[in-house]
């Protein structure tokens, strides 16, 4: 394989630095989300579980949330990192949230850590998306 982007390294140590703060003992299924954001900084966050299951949050809108509190505004890049062989991709619901904040042609790299990185877009991941487009912004 080509050498990667200096940025993706940056992108992969940062994930892999929270994913080590993942709080994931349910599904033990850790995953960290770096952000490369509009101002040149990257953002970083993990999941978060909880004993009522459904209120346990992703490692994306974590790191959106850290990106928007640090003066971030907009996602240029992102990086998502977990365990195994298959490529960690965004779920649907992340997706739509990551919308908010870039445009279709923003590249996601999604990693299984013992595996291969999967180079993909938001665009490919959520094709004719709604936005805020839609309502005027
Ligand atoms: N998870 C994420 O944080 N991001 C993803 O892209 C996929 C799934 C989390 C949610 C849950 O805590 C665990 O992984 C298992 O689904």
């Amino acid at each position: 394989m080509a050498a990667r982007a200096a940025i993706d390294e940056r992108l992969f140590e940062a994930a892999e630095a929270v994913r080590a703060r993942a709080y994931a003992p349910y599904s033990n299924f850790q995953v960290g989300a770096a952000i490369l954001a509009d101002d040149g900084n990257i953002y970083a966050g993990c999941n978060i579980e909880n004993a009522a299951y459904p209120i346990g949050n992703c490692a994306e809108p974590s790191a959106i949330a850290a990106m928007r509190a640090g003066g971030g505004r907009r996602i240029e890049r992102v990086y998502v990192t977990g365990p195994g062989t298959l490529p960690v991709t965004p779920c649907g619901g992340c997706r739509q949230r990551i919308r908010e904040f870039a445009a279709p042609e923003t590249p996601i790299v999604c990693h299984g850590v013992d595996g291969e990185p999967l180079y993909t877009t938001l665009g490919e991941l959520l094709p004719h998306s709604f936005g805020p487009n839609h309502l005027g912004r």
